[in-house]
């Protein structure tokens, strides 16, 4: 029984050393040609691998980033569970991350970033956080990890899931219903939701017009959920005031695509969050010996949901 380890070299090194303290009954390896492959069953990777049949025994493919949508989950035989990535350090980034973004936004920091670059010394209107309505599509780990961290800023806070949530401090919508009043009162919409057939495409200009007027959006879920197009006529058109873009589609984005210049958005190379070594090793390990103790593991996708 061995966990076969197929990412990078740096973040295999801390995998090994936690596993062995952890997990010292179960062979560790980060070389997929000398391995016995019957004995793999446990493999982590950023993407399935093209060799994934030899592993006639794999039980569990753990992603090594938050999403799965990488995976070509077709290509994974119906019994191996597919479990994504859920630790502290992706959490925290994201935290960080979408904070970030929402005072930037919050506070002018774009419009004040291009006053500098004019030499211009002059004050903008501004709105106080009870003033400024937040709403984050997504409402699973990261969602709500980011909503718990907005909380104390006195934003007033709502989100949108597929199945009802109740979070303190939330105002949680469901459904084709629900998602049309958290539009209509998000004056900073957060995308967390994960890439499934049905997101794909999202954040579109239909999306963007039930949003109120000036508002801004902050993009850190998948490239593919977004209409690039659709963002710039927004943007150009004045129905929204700006956006914070981590993910693209295609990443990178080419030299001439329009959001490199575009002074309302602020643009990130995907990285929100950053699959954190030690904490993803000891989450992988904590994960095995729930299954070794009969429990699902953290983070299982639901293969027909798609996430
Ligand atoms: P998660 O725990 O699986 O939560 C997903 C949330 O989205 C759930 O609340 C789910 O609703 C909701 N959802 C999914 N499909 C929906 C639909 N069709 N309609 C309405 N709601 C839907 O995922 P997570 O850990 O929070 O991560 C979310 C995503 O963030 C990842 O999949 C990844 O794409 C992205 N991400 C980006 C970065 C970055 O650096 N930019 C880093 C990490 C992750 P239910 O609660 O009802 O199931
Ligand atoms: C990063 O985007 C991840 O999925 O962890």
């Amino acid at each position: 029984m061995t966990f076969l380890f197929n990412s990078d070299a740096r973040r295999g090194a801390v995998f090994q050393e936690i596993f062995a303290r952890e997990l010292p009954d179960l062979p560790f390896s980060m070389e997929p040609a000398s391995v016995d492959p019957d004995a793999v069953r446990y493999l982590i990777s950023w993407t399935v691998p093209a060799d994934l049949p030899r592993y006639r025994n794999l039980e569990v493919l753990f992603s090594i980033g938050a999403g799965v949508d990488q995976f070509q989950i077709d290509e994974v035989p119906d019994h191996v569970k597919v479990v994504r990535m859920v630790e502290q350090g992706i959490v925290r980034m994201m935290q960080e991350y979408v904070t970030l973004a929402v005072l930037a936004l919050h506070r002018n920091l774009p419009a004040y970033l291009g006053q500098q670059r004019d030499r211009v010394w002059k004050a903008l209107p501004q709105l106080q956080a009870p003033e400024r309505r937040i709403g984050v599509l997504g409402l699973g780990v990261l969602g709500r990890a980011v909503l718990e961290r907005l909380r104390p800023f006195g934003f007033p806070l709502s989100g949108w899931s597929r199945s009802q949530h109740e979070i303190e401090g939330v105002t949680c919508h469901a459904g084709d219903a629900g998602l049309a009043v958290m539009l209509a009162e998000a004056d900073i919409l957060v995308c967390l939701l994960p890439l499934t057939d049905e997101t794909r495409g999202f954040l579109d200009a239909d999306l963007f017009a039930r949003l109120p007027q000036g508002a801004a959006v902050v993009h850190t879920g998948r490239g593919p959920q977004l209409d690039h197009d659709a963002l710039i006529a927004a943007l150009d058109h004045g129905h929204l005031s700006g956006a914070v873009i981590d993910v693209t589609d295609p990443e990178p984005l080419p030299a001439d695509h329009a959001f490199w210049n575009h002074p309302g958005i602020m643009l990130t190379p995907h990285v929100a969050s950053v699959t954190q070594p030690h904490s993803a090793a000891r989450a992988v390990a904590d994960n095995i010996k729930r299954m070794r103790a009969g429990l699902d593991p953290v983070g299982l996708i639901d293969r027909r949901r798609g996430y």
